[in-house]
């Protein structure tokens, strides 16, 4: 298995509040995950392999909660509409091709090389309707060893022709074969992906509530979003109260079935509270609620109420997979908030969007995002001299620097539940 040495300045999240620094210190992999940080290295752990990164910059690997992979090709493009008529303009039409395995086999390859660079090691990936390019794209994420629950997209209603499930019946079948196909991946697993309520009738809900059940699988959507959309839904489902209520009528909103519901931006007390209360994760998406003119998600609320967030890049609603860019631009989000709705909510601060990017959005995979003992072991290596500087630097002001700064050529190394995955 991975046991191993990495000697670097660590950094990691304890709390959202708590960042700990330890500088030109030893993280300890020991069968693939965390056995400690530690000033100087114990004795017991001398004969391991080292890695030396000293005066670099060691931290959790990232965790992007919500990425559309097959949007990938029309990254900023095409971000002048609202999220429906984006969808129908855009969205389900470059969505279409993956019928072509061919397209998919071009378009995969280049997002999958591209999360391979990123900082990423774990992600919760849409796919399309598709159940043979949704397996190729998980083949070829299973071979880089980023971890990551992948969904085959099912949609049968208010969607075009060429990307739309038949029936329910013909959705289930297809969905059942997909999820006996991609059940024994090491890296991957399969997650249930109903795309969001309007594209998904009654009866499609009641047979993934079906396959829910008899495969015990986690579940992704979206939520609250738009305000157009959150009419839209209510007019679709006069019987709940609430957005959320449509999943979990169908069991598919946290409890037993773990779920991450991106976006959330306008859920109201109620919703909140089912959120809290099931342990939903949020999957907060700045630059997506930006560019789709959505609204800005009241993180500092979330946080403040122990609910599980993490942050998403919403390829291609979001025009970056970088989740460095996701927590910057999460400080930047709640900053306007303040200014501009409502000033009892305090901004976010730098150590927060960490912790969103590592710890909080981990707790979706298990125990990961952090180097505490007992961890998954996934780190990134970040080599930030080439962001020249006058001035002397602290580590965690060298830190803070790469939450707005870092690009994928700081990052010289990359390790994923203790597996090496790169170091150039
Ligand atoms: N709601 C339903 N589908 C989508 C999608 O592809 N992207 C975003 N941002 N929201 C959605
Ligand atoms: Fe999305």
């Amino acid at each position: 298995m991975f046991n191993y040495v990495i000697k670097g300045n660590i950094c990691y999240s304890k709390t959202s509040r708590e960042l700990c620094i330890v500088e030109n210190g030893y993280a300890v992999c020991e069968n693939g995950r965390s056995a400690g940080v530690y000033e100087t290295l114990p004795e017991c752990y001398e004969a391991l392999p080292q890695y030396d990164y000293t005066d670099k910059l060691i931290i959790p690997g990232l965790c992007d909660l919500h990425v559309h992979a097959p949007q990938y090709p029309f990254r900023g493009l095409g971000m002048d509409l609202e999220l429906i008529d984006w969808l129908n303009t855009h969205t389900f039409i470059e969505e279409a091709k993956y019928a072509d395995l061919e397209y998919a086999q071009r378009a995969y390859s280049i997002f999958v090389n591209d999360l391979l660079d990123s900082a990423t090691t774990r992600a919760c990936v849409f796919g399309t309707i598709h159940p043979q390019a949704t397996k190729l794209l998980m083949e070829k994420l299973e071979q880089t060893g980023i971890k990551a629950y992948v969904g085959k997209v099912n949609m049968d209603r208010n969607c075009p022709d060429n990307l739309c499930e038949p029936s329910a019946e013909h959705a289930f079948a297809e969905t059942e074969q997909w999820i006996n196909d991609t059940s024994s991946y090491e890296n991957i697993k399969p997650i249930l992906t109903p795309r969001f309520i309007p594209t998904c009738s009654d009866a499609l809900m009641e047979q993934l509530s079906v396959l829910q059940k008899k495969y015990h699988l986690p579940a992704q959507s979206h939520l609250s979003e738009n305000l157009g959309e959150i009419q839209w839904v209510s007019e679709l489902c006069p019987d709940t109260a609430n957005y959320g209520e449509a999943y979990a009528k169908y069991g598919m909103f946290g409890g037993g079935c773990p779920t991450i519901m991106a976006h959330c931006v306008y859920s109201g007390e109620e919703e909140i509270a089912l959120l809290k209360a099931q342990g939903v994760f949020v999957a907060h998406c700045p630059e997506s609620n930006t560019n789709l003119l959505s609204g800005i998600a009241p993180v500092r609320t979330y946080l403040n109420m122990g609910i599980h967030t993490g942050l998403g890049s919403d390829m291609a609603a979001g025009s970056s997979l970088s989740i460095f860019k996701a927590m910057a631009m999460a400080i930047q989000c709640s900053k306007l908030r303040w200014r501009l709705v409502d000033q009892s909510l305090e901004p976010l601060h730098f150590e927060e969007a960490f912790y969103l990017a590592t710890k909080g959005g981990g707790a979706f995979f298990g125990k990961v995002g952090s180097f505490e003992s007992g961890y998954e072991f996934d780190a990134v290596v970040l080599d930030d001299t080439p962001l020249l500087h006058p001035q002397p630097l602290s580590v965690k002001e060298r830190l803070e620097r790469l939450v707005y700064l870092a690009q994928d050529q700081h990052i010289i190394a990359k390790f994923a539940g203790g597996r090496n995955l790169f170091e150039r």
